[in-house]
C-alpha cells in the first residue's frame, strides 16, 4: 500500500514532498520518510513527525517521500522507506512477492537491516549500478527480476537530481509544472502545482530530470504520453467548519445521495440498452462497498428477481464465478484502486463477462479497466471511514432494480430521503448512547432481511474507528448459538425498520432483555416506543424499501462519537488505510 511522492524542480524539494505525502495520508499513516539529495530522513508515526530540525535543513531540489501502511516488519523507522543500497534510495508502493527468494539469491554484499519486501528491489537496482548501468537501466533490469506489485521511485547519489519512476499494477501519475515535475501515487497530492498530469500505463516507466519527464514503454522504447484530464482545484478539501472529515462527510450524506441519484440517472440514460438486460448479476467489492453490493443483491432478489451474487472482491476465484458472456459485473469502490478490486474485474473480464465500475473519486484504475463506468458523487472521501459513499453506493443499487425492472414500487422521493438522512445526523439520543457506550467492550448489531444488512455496516463502522469489537447477526439466528455470548450488561442494537419483520424483532428483543442484554432500538414505528427497549431512537418514516438508506445515518454518526468519547482519531484509525491498494 502506501503513497510514494517525487520532485525534481527549481524550487526547494522538501516542502512539496511534505505537502504531497499529507494528502496520500489516506494509503497509510504509520511511518514515513524522505530522501534529498542524498540525505535520507525517515520516522516512525505519521507525516508531521517529518517536519523537524533536521529536515528544515535539507535544501536539495530533487527528491522522493513515502508514507507507509506496513505489510512486511513492524510500523519502525528502520522499515520506513526510503530503503537504500549504497547510492540507491527507493520508495515503493505495493507488494514484492519473490522477496524471500531475492534475499536468498542476493550476494552477502548487501547485507539486509529491515524486515520490509521492498529492501531486495533496493539491492537489485543497486547490483545494476554497481555492474556499471545508468539508473534506469538498472531500474528496468530489478523490475524484470521482481514478482508482485509495485510503483517504484528511485534515486541514485551518482546522478544527482534524477528520479526513475516505474510501476506495474499500482499506480504512478507525473506531473509537469512552472516549478518542475512531480510523481505521486495519485492526482491530489501534486494536482495544484501541475500544468499536465501523464498517468504511466502497466510496465512503463519515466526518467525524470529538472528539464522534464522522459515516458518509456513495456518495451523500454521511448514514447510520447497525451496528458490526462484533471482539475487542479479538485483536492483543495478542508474540514469546513467540523472537527474533522468524519464528521463533515456524515454532515455530506445527503447531499451526496441526492447528487449521485440525479447524476446517474442521466449517466445511465447514456449508456447500451443491452447492458440493463443481463442474465445474471454479480457485484463484488470489499469492506463497506461489499456491504452495498449485499444490499444490491437483496434488492434485485426482490425486485429484479434475475439471479445475483454478491462476491467479497478478495474472494474472486476464476474457478467459482458464476460469469459468463451474458453476466453483468459490477464493481463498486470508493477510492477505484482497491487492489482486491481491481483483481477481482480481471478475473471476471477473463471469464467474459461485461464489466461495470461504480466508483465516486475522479478518475481510478478500476474504471481504466472496466468496459463501462458509472460515477457517485458524493464527494471524495478522505476520513478512513466510509460514509456517505456507502449511502451513494446504496443509491446506485436502487436505482439500478429500477432500471432492470422497468420501476419500482413506490417511488424514490429523493428530495424527503434526504431531507431524512439530514435530520439522523445529529441526533441527541445518539449522543447521549455514545456516553453510555463509551467504556464498553463489545456490541451486537440486529436486523432482520434489509435490516440485517444496515447492522452489517453499522457493525463495521464501530469497530474501526472505536476500537469495540461488535458482531452483526441476522436477528432469527441469534438463538442457534450467538445468543450464549448474551450476559447482563451486554449492549445489543437493534433495528426495525421492516413492518413485516417487526413480530419477529420483538421475539428477539424479549430473549435479549431476559438476559439482561442493556438494549437499543432503531425504529421509524412509533408504536414500538414503549416496547420495552432501553433506549428507543425514532427514525423518520420512510417506505419500509428505503429504511437503510436512513438507518445507516445515525450508526455512522453513532461510532463517529463513540471514537470520540474514547479520544481516538477517527479519521485516522489504527491499522488502517483509507486505500487499500495490496492483495
Ligand atoms: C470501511 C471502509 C472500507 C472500504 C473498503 C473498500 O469504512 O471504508 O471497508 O469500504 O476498503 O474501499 P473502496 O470503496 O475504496 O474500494
Amino acid at each position: 500500500m502506501c503513497g510514494i511522492i517525487g520532485y525534481c524542480g527549481v524550487g526547494p524539494a522538501f516542502p512539496y514532498l511534505f505537502e504531497g505525502l499529507k494528502k496520500l495520508e489516506y494509503r497509510g499513516y504509520d511511518s514515513a520518510g524522505v530522501e534529498v539529495g542524498g540525505r535520507v530522513i525517515k520516522r516512525a508515526g505519521s507525516v508531521d513527525g517529518l517536519k523537524n530540525a533536521e529536515t528544515a535543513g535539507l535544501a536539495g531540489r530533487c527528491g522522493i517521500g513515502h508514507t507507509r501502511w506496513a505489510t512486511h516488519g513492524a510500523p519502525s523507522a528502520v522499515n520506513a522507506h526510503p530503503e537504500s543500497s549504497g547510492p540507491v534510495h527507493l520508495v515503493h508502493n505495493g507488494m514484492l512477492e519473490n522477496y524471500a527468494v531475492l534475499r536468498a539469491e542476493l550476494p552477502g554484499r548487501y547485507p539486509f537491516v529491515s524486515d520490509t519486501d521492498t529492501e531486495s528491489a533496493a539491492h537489485c537496482i543497486r547490483a545494476g549500478i554497481d555492474g556499471g548501468e545508468s539508473l534506469l537501466a538498472a531500474t528496468w533490469r530489478a523490475a524484470d527480476r521482481l514478482k508482485g506489485s509495485f510503483a517504484f521511485l528511485v534515486t541514485s547519489d551518482l546522478e544527482p537530481e534524477t528520479i526513475c519512476g516505474i510501476r506495474r499494477n499500482s499506480p504512478l501519475v507525473v506531473g509537469t509544472g512552472e516549478r518542475g515535475v512531480f510523481l505521486a501515487s495519485d492526482i491530489a497530492a501534486i494536482a495544484e502545482h501541475c500544468e499536465e498530469i501523464f498517468s504511466l500505463d502497466n510496465e512503463e516507466s519515466v526518467l525524470v530530470r529538472p528539464d522534464g519527464p522522459r515516458f518509456f514503454g513495456p518495451d523500454r522504447r521511448e514514447i510520447r504520453k497525451a496528458s490526462i484530464r484533471f482539475d487542479k482545484n479538485y483536492e483543495k478539501v478542508g474540514f469546513e467548519g467540523y472537527s474533522c472529515f468524519m464528521e463533515k462527510e456524515i454532515h455530506e450524506v445527503g447531499e451526496g445521495f441526492l447528487q449521485t441519484c440525479l447524476g446517474l440517472k442521466n449517466q445511465m440514460k447514456g449508456m447500451p440498452a443491452e447492458l440493463f438486460r443481463p442474465k445474471r448479476l454479480l457485484f463484488c467489492g470489499c469492506g463497506t462497498a461489499y456491504h452495498a453490493c449485499r444490499l444490491g443483491k437483496k434488492l434485485m432478489e426482490r425486485l429484479v428477481r434475475i439471479p445475483c451474487e454478491a462476491v467479497l472482491a478478495s474472494e474472486a476465484d476464476e474457478e467459482d464465478l458464476p460469469v459468463d458472456g451474458e453476466t453483468l459485473c459490477v464493481f463498486v469502490s470508493q477510492s477505484g484502486e482497491t487492489a482486491d478490486t481491481i483483481s477481482a474485474l480481471r478475473v471476471c473480464k477473463k471469464l467474459g463477462g461485461r464489466t461495470l465500475a461504480v466508483t465516486n473519486v475522479v478518475q481510478s484504475s478500476l474504471e481504466d479497466l472496466a468496459d463501462f463506468t458509472l460515477k457517485t458523487h458524493a464527494g471524495r472521501e478522505f476520513a478512513v471511514a466510509s460514509t456517505k459513499a456507502y449511502v451513494a453506493q446504496s443509491g446506485f443499487f436502487y436505482l439500478l432494480a429500477e432500471k432492470l425492472a422497468g420501476g419500482l414500487p413506490v417511488s424514490m422521493d429523493l428530495e424527503a430521503l434526504k431531507a431524512g438522512m439530514e435530520a439522523c445526523v445529529d441526533l441527541s439520543e445518539i449522543r447521549a448512547l455514545a456516553g453510555e457506550m463509551k467504556g464498553e467492550s463489545y456490541a451486537f448489531f440486529l436486523g432482520r432481511g434489509l435490516d440485517h444488512l444496515t447492522a452489517m455496516e453499522a457493525s463495521l463502522k464501530c469497530k474501526e474507528i472505536t476500537y469495540i469489537h461488535s458482531e452483526a447477526y441476522a436477528a432469527g439466528e441469534l438463538k442457534h448459538g450467538t445468543l450464549a455470548l448474551i450476559e447482563p450488561g451486554s449492549r445489543v442494537i437493534l433495528f426495525v425498520t421492516q413492518r413485516k419483520w417487526q413480530e419477529k424483532m420483538m421475539n428477539t428483543l424479549s430473549e435479549v432483555r431476559a438476559r439482561g442484554a442493556r438494549t437499543v432500538l432503531l425504529s421509524p414505528f412509533s408504536d414500538l416506543e414503549d416496547c420495552g427497549a432501553d433506549r428507543f431512537i425514532r427514525l423518520p418514516a420512510f417506505p419500509d424499501l428505503y429504511m437503510p438508506l436512513i438507518s445507516i445515518v445515525p450508526c455512522q454518526s453513532l461510532a463517529f462519537r463513540l471514537s470520540r468519547e474514547r479520544g481516538i482519531d477517527c479519521d485516522k484509525p489504527r491499522n488502517l488505510a483509507k486505500s487499500v491498494t495490496v492483495e
